[in-house]
C-alpha cells in the first residue's frame, strides 16, 4: 500500500494544495473509525473525500467485509487509491465530485476529512444551492465547502448509522456556521465535538484549528459532549468517552435544548473570561467600531512620495493614511513615526481628488484611472464620482483586523486615516466627559481587555484570529466609569510612563501589568 507519507513525498505540494490534500494522522483516524464501529451492524461505509484511503485501511483491519464507497475528484490520487485497494472487491472507488453525486444512497457509516478551501468559487455556489434544495434548509452564501460535505453526509445516514468528520473549527464560531449548527441540532445526530487546541498543528503542511464531529442517527440525542484536547496523549480520554457511549462521561456535557445555533459555540467549550469579572458593560456603550476605508483599488489609490512626484500630485490631494498593518509596529502611532514612514517611501497617502476637480495633474491621474478601468471595479462603480473616497474621519484608536499574537490596539496620535487593515474605534460622545480616551486606551492595552474580547473573536481555518467590527461592538468590557478619581489618576500615571517607555524605544511592560493589577482589584469576582 502506498501511504499518505509516500504520496506526499512523490506529489508536489502545489498539486496537493490544489485539491486540499492534507491527510489525517493515523491515531486520529483510528479514533474516528472506532466511533463508527460502535454501531455493531456496519455493513456499508461511505468515504466522501477518499484521498489515499486512511479510514478504509483502518476499518478493513477489523471489519473485512464492509461494503465501501469512496469518492475523490483528483485523478492522480484516485489512481493510487485504486492500486491500494485493488485486492478488495468490496471497495468501490469513484472519480466523481461527492457533492453532486450519490444523493440516493444511505450508509451505516460515513467518515471524512473534507477539503477545506479558503475561497469560494462558482462550483461551491452550485453545490450550496443543491444542498439547500435537497435538505430544505437555509444556508449563508459564505458557507464553506467542508461543511457542505458534512451536511450531505448527515442526510445520507441510515438508521443507527454513525458519522465522524474532522473539520476546521471555524464554523463553530462564524456567522455562516449558524445554519450548519442548526442542522446538526434539528437532525438530532450531533453527539460529540472534540476541539483540538494543539500548540503544534494537527496536519503536517496546513495550519488548521481542527475539530472532530461525531454523529449518530440513534435515539440518544438529549446530550452533547464537548471536549478540548491540548496534546495527542489526551486522545486516550476521547477513546474512553467513545467506548462507553451511549453513557455520557465527558467533563463538559450540555443538554441539547440549551445549545443555541445563533451564538459562537466557543461559549460551550471554553471558559468565558468575562465571567471572571463584575461590573461589565457593552463595549458599544463606550465606543463604536467601524471598518477602515475601502478604496476598491489600493494600487491605484495609494501613494508614496515617489509616486506623488512622478504624477505631480500636490499634497492637497493626498490624504495621510496608514495602508498596511506592518507599517504600525508600536501601540502609539505618532507624527514622528508617520514622518519616518514617509521618508522610507512607504505608501502613506490616498489619492483624494475631491468632488470638483480643476487641478490638471489630478485630472490627468483620474484619466489614467479611467483608461485602466478602475472606475468599473466593484466598489468604485458604486461611488459617484468613482474616485471619491469614503468619508471617514481619522479614528483616535485603531484595532488590527487579523491577529496571530493577540488583538492589537494602536493609539493614533498622528490623527491620520486608515485602510481596512485596521478597524477604526471612535469613542461615543459622552466618553470624553465620562472616562476619557486615554483611560479607555490604557484599558485596551491590558490582558483583561484582550481576554474579554477573545470571548467574541472568530477563527479562520489557518489559525488566524479575526475580529469583525461587530464582534467588538458586541463584546463586553469593564465599566470604567465606576472607577474613583484616585484610581483613574493612578492608571493614567502608569499609562503615561508606559507611553514614555515606548516613545524612547525601551518598552517597559511592567506599567501595563500594574494597570492590570489595579483593575483586577476592583473588578475581579
Ligand atoms: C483533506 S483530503 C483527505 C484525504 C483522506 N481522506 C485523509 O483523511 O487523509 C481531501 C480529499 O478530498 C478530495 N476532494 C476534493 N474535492 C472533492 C470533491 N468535491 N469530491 C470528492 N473528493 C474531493 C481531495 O482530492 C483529497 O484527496
Amino acid at each position: 500500500m502506498i501511504s499518505e507519507k509516500t504520496y506526499s513525498e512523490k506529489v508536489p505540494l502545489t498539486h496537493r494544495k490544489k485539491f486540499a490534500q492534507f491527510f489525517t494522522p493515523e491515531p486520529i483516524a483510528q479514533i474516528m473509525v472506532n466511533w463508527l464501529l460502535g454501531n455493531d451492524s456496519v455493513s456499508t461505509l461511505l468515504e466522501p473525500a477518499f484521498g489515499v484511503g486512511v479510514f478504509s485501511r483502518l476499518l478493513l483491519n477489523s471489519q473485512k467485509g464492509v461494503q465501501i464507497t469512496g469518492f475523490d475528484v483528483d485523478p492522480v490520487i484516485f489512481e493510487i487509491a485504486k492500486e491500494n485497494f485493488n485486492d478488495f472487491s468490496n471497495v468501490n472507488l469513484l472519480l466523481e465530485d461527492y457533492l453532486f453525486n450519490d444523493w440516493d444512497n444511505k450508509y451505516d457509516a460515513v467518515v471524512c476529512n473534507p477539503p477545506y478551501f479558503k475561497f469560494h468559487d462558482y462550483q461551491n455556489r452550485r453545490a450550496l444551492e443543491e444542498i439547500k434544495k435537497k435538505l430544505k434548509i437555509n444556508l449563508s452564501g459564505f458557507t464553506n465547502v467542508y461543511t457542505l460535505f458534512l451536511l450531505k453526509s448527515i442526510y445520507q445516514l441510515n438508521e443507527n448509522g454513525r458519522a465522524a468528520y474532522i473539520v476546521p473549527s471555524e464554523f463553530l464560531n462564524s456567522n455562516y456556521g449558524k445554519y450548519v449548527k442548526e442542522y446538526l441540532l434539528t437532525s438530532n445526530t450531533l453527539r460529540h465535538i472534540i476541539i483540538f487546541d494543539f500548540k503544534q498543528n494537527v496536519f503536517d503542511d496546513a495550519l488548521t484549528t481542527s475539530a472532530i464531529i461525531l454523529l449518530a442517527k440513534d435515539k440518544n440525542d438529549k446530550q452533547i459532549c464537548f471536549s478540548i484536547i491540548n496534546n495527542i496523549r489526551q486522545l486516550d480520554e476521547i477513546s474512553t468517552i467513545i467506548n462507553v457511549y451511549p453513557d455520557t462521561i465527558g467533563k463538559n456535557i450540555i443538554n441539547k435544548e440549551v445549545l443555541n445555533p445563533n451564538i459562537k459555540w466557543r461559549a460551550y467549550y471554553q471558559k468565558q473570561q468575562s465571567q471572571e469579572y463584575k461590573n461589565l458593560s457593552p463595549f458599544k456603550d463606550m465606543a463604536k467600531v467601524v471598518r477602515g476605508i475601502a478604496t476598491g483599488a489600493n494600487d491605484y489609490f495609494t501613494f508614496n512620495n515617489k509616486k506623488a512626484k512622478k504624477y505631480s500630485i500636490n499634497e492637497d490631494f493626498l490624504l495621510p493614511c496608514i495602508t498596511k498593518s506592518k507599517d504600525v509596529d508600536k501601540p502609539f502611532f505618532t507624527s514622528e513615526t508617520f514622518e519616518r514612514l514617509k521618508k522610507e517611501n512607504a505608501n502613506t497617502y490616498l489619492f483624494d481628488a475631491g468632488k470638483k476637480v480643476t487641478d490638471e495633474n489630478v485630472l490627468h491621474y483620474i484619466d489614467m484611472g479611467l483608461q485602466a478601468g478602475i472606475h468599473q471595479k466593484y466598489l468604485t462603480s458604486k461611488r459617484n464620482p468613482w474616485y471619491l473616497l469614503e468619508n471617514r474621519p481619522p479614528a483616535p484608536i485603531w484595532v488590527g483586523v487579523f491577529n496571530r499574537n493577540g488583538i492589537k490596539f494602536v493609539r493614533n496620535e498622528a490623527g491620520i486615516s486608515n485602510l481596512t487593515a485596521f478597524h477604526c474605534i471612535y469613542p461615543v460622545n459622552n466618553l470624553f466627559n465620562n472616562i476619557g480616551i486615554d483611560l479607555l486606551f490604557a484599558y485596551l492595552l491590558t490582558d483583561i481587555a484582550k481576554q474579554i474580547f477573545n470571548d467574541n473573536r472568530r477563527e479562520y481555518g489557518d489559525g488566524l484570529k479575526k475580529f469583525e467590527p461587530n464582534d467588538l461592538n458586541n463584546a463586553l468590557m469593564l465599566d470604567l466609569s465606576i472607577l474613583d478619581k484616585q484610581t483613574k489618576k493612578s492608571i493614567l500615571n502608569l499609562y503615561a510612563q508606559y507611553r514614555e517607555s515606548i516613545i524612547n524605544n525601551v518598552e517597559n511592560i511592567e506599567f501595563i501589568e500594574s494597570i492590570n493589577e489595579v483593575l483586577k482589584k476592583v473588578y475581579k469576582k
